[in-house]
């Protein structure tokens, strides 16, 4: 009899919120939505809701609230939002000694509670984020991935289909490097169903767009006074549907680089394909001379952020 699927997600905020209803809307397992003692209450009243939620909409998914890292054992995906998220003026980075204490004692849970799991992690700085739950778990490489690519290729493709007047679902467009103001939008391989954005748009239009994307992020924090939500948490349950289903999708995302692209011992967002096997393979694209400069640029940004946590 196949058994159904557990999936924890460590942080009931907005992000944490978002994942567990979209998790249980496409029953994608039961799920348990963790948080701090503090915030027990939250993570209780929100699986409550969408567990009523279900009754409205027809879903079969158990969901839990709780502070209690025995109720994650187990869990089969876990995807981590715990820590701060920006406030209007600050950057990504500027959230690494906060959130890296976080992370630590995280990482050490998940590796005693959830051993085997598929670990996804959204906290930011991102990438100083995965490299860090790797090292604690000592997890392989296959089982921990960052969630940045999905989302930032999500917002190029919204600003390109918005200027070309064409719909998303049209466009193609794939966002590498670190998840921060050097990130990397590879516009050679930029589509609308297989013509290249260049022949659709003039170089200022793509380069304001790719100026834009970048700053992504922070256009939404500065609107809102905290980080976006909805698209975040799609693009990280997109990456936990592509394991628990097999599914072999090539999807930008924070991987441990050994070697590839030039890169070691590093996280950074490259292609790669997710299935049951986690991460299966990093894919090897062509880059223009500028792209992959730019790539470089971002690997060392990372690299400064990692040497940065380690002194903390
Ligand atoms: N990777 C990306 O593309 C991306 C996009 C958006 C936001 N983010 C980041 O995701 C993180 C979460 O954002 P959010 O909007 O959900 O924030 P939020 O403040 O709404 O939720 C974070 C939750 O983490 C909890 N938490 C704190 N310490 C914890 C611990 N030790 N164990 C378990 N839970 C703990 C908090 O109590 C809080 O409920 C932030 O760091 C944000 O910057 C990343």
């Amino acid at each position: 009899m196949p058994r159904r699927h557990k999936i924890a997600l460590i942080g009931a905020g907005n992000i944490g919120g978002e994942l567990a209803a979209l998790a249980a809307r496409e029953e994608l397992g039961d799920v348990v939505l963790f948080d701090i003692p503090d915030k027990e209450g939250l993570a209780k009243g929100k699986a409550l809701d969408l567990e009523q939620n279900g009754a409205v909409l027809g879903y079969d998914a158990k969901i839990s609230g709780t502070s209690n890292w025995d109720h994650c054992a187990g869990a089969d995906v876990v995807v981590v939002t715990a820590g701060v998220p920006r406030k209007p003026g600050m950057s990504r980075d500027d959230l690494l000694s906060i959130n890296l204490k976080i992370i630590r004692n995280v990482a050490e849970n998940i590796k005693a509670k959830c051993p085997e799991a598929f670990v996804i992690v959204i906290s930011n700085p991102l990438d100083a984020m995965v490299y860090e739950m790797k090292k604690v778990t000592g997890f392989p490489k296959a089982r921990v991935v960052g969630m940045a690519g999905v989302l930032d290729s999500a917002r190029l493709q919204l600003f390109l289909a918005r200027e070309l007047g064409t719909s998303v679902k049209d466009v193609r467009a794939m966002v590498l490097g670190g998840h921060g103001d050097t990130m990397v939008p590879v516009t050679s391989y930029c589509t609308v169903n297989g013509v290249p954005v260049k022949q659709l748009m003039s170089k200022e239009k793509l380069d304001a767009i790719v100026t834009r994307t970048a700053g992504g992020g922070g256009e939404i924090v500065k609107l809102m006074g905290t980080s976006a939500y909805y698209a975040p948490a799609s693009a990280a349950i997109s990456m936990a549907r592509a394991f628990l289903r097999d599914e072999k999708r090539l999807l930008p995302a924070a991987a441990f680089c050994e070697g590839e692209y030039g890169y070691r011992d590093l996280y950074i967002g490259v292609p790669v394909v997710i299935g049951a096997g986690g991460v299966e393979k990093i894919v090897t694209i062509e880059l223009s001379a500028e792209e992959k400069a730019n790539l470089d640029k971002s690997a060392a940004a990372v690299r400064e952020l990692l040497e940065a946590g380690a002194k903390l």
